[in-house]
């Protein structure tokens, strides 16, 4: 396509994954995330709580892309709150439905990309994605206490890796799609307005 709109055509899915670095799980990681995730998944709500209050105290820019939760000063109140509890859950429950489809790549894959989708819509930006693993070790290490090795570290660290890439991935296939789509829209403004007249 020699014309000048060319730039504009949607990138292939190649092209954004140029961005983001490939991360291997293996079949040990396999087996060490779905080992542990058992004695986890007794304690998702804890999990999902302490996970999201550890990432608005350590970085209390994320608070804000949340509109419940962006005026709550006070992170005590937070930590009992039943709409923080909802959200821990949900997020809990997609790393569930992760755990259970490390077999399955494409279709884990093409779940983390629709999850990204959806965050470019909710204005989380990729940087924050990262902060949410380290939040997650933090979470789980008082839970797996001694079975809590670097071996296990490691496995949730490179999950957490895999899917915060994929995640970005498809934010920017989003927002390349969004840049689009405006595009489209002003090029064809003044064709309709000829249609008018
Ligand atoms: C590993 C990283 C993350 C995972 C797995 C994750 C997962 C999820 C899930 C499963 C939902 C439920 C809705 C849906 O399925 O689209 C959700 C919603 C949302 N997430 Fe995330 N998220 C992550 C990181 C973040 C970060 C870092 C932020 C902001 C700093 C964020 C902000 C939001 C917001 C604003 C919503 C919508 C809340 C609502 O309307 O109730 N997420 N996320």
């Amino acid at each position: 396509m020699g014309c000048a709109i060319s730039g504009l055509v949607p990138k292939q899915v190649g092209d954004v994954k140029d961005d983001v670095p490939v991360v291997h799980l293996t079949v040990e990681h396999k087996e060490i995330i779905k080992d542990t995730w058992k004695v986890i998944q007794e304690n998702i709500a804890k999990v999902g709580i302490i996970m999201f209050v550890g990432l608005f105290e350590t970085h209390p820019e994320c608070k804000d892309v949340f509109f419940l939760f962006r005026n709550v000063e006070d992170l005590e109140m937070l930590r009992n709150s039943k709409e923080l509890q909802t959200h821990g859950l949900r997020v809990m429950h997609f790393i569930e439905k992760s755990v259970a489809r490390l077999h399955q790549t494409d279709r884990l894959d093409q779940m983390l990309l629709d999850l990204g989708k959806s965050h470019y819509r909710y204005n989380a930006p990729p940087k924050y994605f990262l902060y949410v693993g380290a939040e997650f070790s933090r979470a789980v290490q008082p839970i797996l206490r001694d079975n809590w090795t670097p071996g296990v570290e490691e496995a949730w660290k490179t999950l957490f890796l895999h899917i915060t890439n994929v995640m970005k991935q498809g934010y920017l296939e989003e927002e390349l799609n969004q840049r689009n789509v405006m595009a489209n829209i002003s090029r064809e403004r003044p064709e309709k307005r000829l249609n008018v007249i």
